[in-house]
């Protein structure tokens, strides 16, 4: 079984590499807007009619877990479109092999491949990798976190009103409108909200400072699990919020000298709007 500390950059070294083909063979997919709208037509609806998954999403899972089989065999997967595979080494490869589906079928630039090491629910290893922007959030638990082999370091908390807060939406209308109300109360008191539309790459720009910070609920593990780590290690703190019902399990991420005061403003946003 892997434990040295030093087998966890292993591991993100291994996941930066498969991350760069996936990402290489989903570009080479949309050569032009043709490619694109094609890949669009035939996609199929998932959990909602919002939620779609095309060919690519599907081809590049295919690659990581064929370069995982290869690599780690022992270890197990899950994947977002629904490869799986029993761990017998103790470490779990955690898939999102197209985080921002949405973007990249309509030509949107933000969207990733994001692969995560995971042992006894915790991640040890994880990469974010945004093949048109080409940069490659990486980070190894206890070894720190960088983009592009830059070192991701902490910056100063941000006054509240100066905040420029990252958020997502759920694919279920129900969940979405409850996520809107929220916003009715949080938006007058931050600089401005984006919502990016890649949950993993959201994560990973609160750890290089293109976001103060961020919060969505629901997120699946394919979502969080490398981009959480990448801010972690970076020297920013994940929090889940149990704000009941629909919006349990949110997960918010800051500062850790901003955290409470986003933590009090979304509480307070959701009793408002219950
Ligand atoms: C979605 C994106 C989106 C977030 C959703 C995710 P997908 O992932 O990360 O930003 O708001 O919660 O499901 O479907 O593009 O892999
Ligand atoms: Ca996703
Ligand atoms: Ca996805």
């Amino acid at each position: 079984m892997t434990s040295p500390l030093e087998d966890f950059q292993e591991l993100a070294e291994l996941a930066e590499r498969i991350a760069h083909l996936a990402g290489a063979h989903v570009l080479s997919l949309i050569g032009g807007d043709n490619a694109r709208l094609a890949l669009r037509d035939t996609a199929d609806r998932k959990t909602s009619a919002t939620d779609l998954v095309s060919t690519a999403d599907h081809a590049s899972e295919a690659v990581i877990v064929a370069q995982l089989a290869i690599a780690r065999p022992r270890d197990g997967i899950v994947a977002e479109e629904g490869s799986t595979r029993p761990s017998t080494s103790g470490i779990s490869w955690v898939i999102d092999p197209i985080d921002g589906t949405t973007n990249f079928l309509y030509g949107h630039g933000s969207f990733g491949v994001s692969i995560a090491a995971v042992r006894d629910g915790e991640t040890i290893a994880g990469v974010v990798y945004d093949p048109l922007r080409r940069e490659t959030y990486r980070a190894a638990r206890g070894f720190g976190a960088s983009c592009n082999g830059r070192k991701l370091t902490i910056g100063s908390p941000t006054p509240l009103a100066e905040v420029l807060l990252g958020t997502g939406f759920h694919y279920l209308a129900s969940r979405r409108r409850r996520q809107a109300e929220l916003l009715v109360t949080i938006l007058p008191e931050v600089r401005d909200i984006r919502r990016q539309g890649a949950a993993a790459l959201d994560l990973c720009y609160v750890a290089s400072g293109r976001l103060d910070a961020y919060y969505e609920a629901a997120l699946q593990p394919w979502d969080r699990a490398a981009g959480l780590l990448v801010a972690q290690e970076a020297g920013y703190v994940g929090v889940d919020l149990d704000l009941g019902g629909e919006l349990d399990g949110t997960l918010l991420v800051a500062h850790p000298d901003l955290l409470e005061q986003i933590r009090d403003l979304i509480v307070r946003a959701n009793e408002l709007h219950r």
